[in-house]
């Protein structure tokens, strides 16, 4: 494997991060969101209710529905319902009307397109529904999103055993270094002599749902509970002048291009 690129050079302190500048940088991409939340406050967001309410969850049992939903609506929607199933009890609505299904498209990276993982997309859209809009830069739910999002790319998955999992083979576990479903069900493949179509693989990638959905359930409950604190400063943008991940020269080679006006 390549070396990868240190992660130092992607990074802004986290003091920055806390501070809230060492959001996204500002570019074409930020001003259309800050002009959607505009224009929704603009019309006084009466039309919306958001953020949503949140009652802290139990990790693991969160971590077991994600793994038996993810054999029903694969891992974007099974963690979308791994929490908001349990807050449709617990509080109603909004989530009572919530189509959590619909984001079944997330499988497979969007459609089996290999972008992000399904789990990530699935926590992300928890975390901001239920935290709320970005307008004076990082607030709690951009930060949960992106440190799930580090979470994700730089720990051995899965983390989590299922009570009565499928497959009762140990199975390997991976680091992906990506969020992207094609690196990471693809190192996972190669480590595990595994196809996509095995057993193995899709029980692999239940039990990566139902890790994300514990991680994400912990980061509710400490945001809940007041002492979340936000942990990734990873600020690729603003370091190198385009969106991107920590491991530049894994897809680059040694010869990473430099952005313009970089
Ligand atoms: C998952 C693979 C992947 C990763 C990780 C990645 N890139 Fe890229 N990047 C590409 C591909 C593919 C292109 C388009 C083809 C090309 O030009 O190499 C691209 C294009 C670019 C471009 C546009 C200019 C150009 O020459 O095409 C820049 C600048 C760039 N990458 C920088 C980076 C930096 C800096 C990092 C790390 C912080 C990074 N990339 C990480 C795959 C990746």
């Amino acid at each position: 494997m390549k070396e990868l690129k240190s992660v130092e050079t992607c990074n802004v302190s986290r003091r920055k991060m806390l501070l809230g500048t060492g959001a996204l940088a500002a570019g074409v991409a930020l001003s259309q969101v800050g002009g959607l939340i505009k224009s929704a406050e603009a019309t006084g967001g009466k039309t919306e209710k958001w953020p949503w309410p949140y009652k802290k969850l139990d990790p693991a049992k969160t971590a077991e529905i994600a793994y038996n939903e993810w054999y029903r609506v694969f891992c974007g929607a099974a963690v979308i319902n791994s929490v908001f199933t349990q807050l449709r009890e617990k509080i109603g609505e909004p989530y009572a009307s919530f189509p959590s299904d619909a984001f079944v498209f997330l499988e497979g990276g969007q459609v089996g397109w290999g972008t992000i993982c399904g789990s990530p997309a699935g926590a992300n859209i928890v975390a901001n529904l239920i935290i709320g809009p970005r307008i004076d830069g990082a607030h709690a739910g951009h930060q949960i999103a992106q440190d799930i999002m580090q979470w994700y790319s730089e720990t051995e998955l899965p983390t989590f055993t299922p009570t009565k999992p499928r497959i009762s083979a140990t199975l390997p576990t991976t680091t992906s270094n990506s969020p992207l479903c094609h690196l990471s069900v693809g190192k996972w493949m190669k480590a595990a002599d595994k196809s996509l179509k095995s057993k193995e693989r899709k029980d692999r990638c239940a039990r990566v749902a139902a890790s994300t959905a514990y991680q994400l359930v912990t980061y509710l409950n400490e945001w809940k509970e007041g002492s979340y604190e936000a942990t990734s400063d990873f600020s690729c943008s603003k370091e190198n002048g385009i969106t991107g991940q920590f491991n530049c020269t894994e897809c680059h080679g040694d010869d990473v291009p430099e952005a313009p006006g970089a």
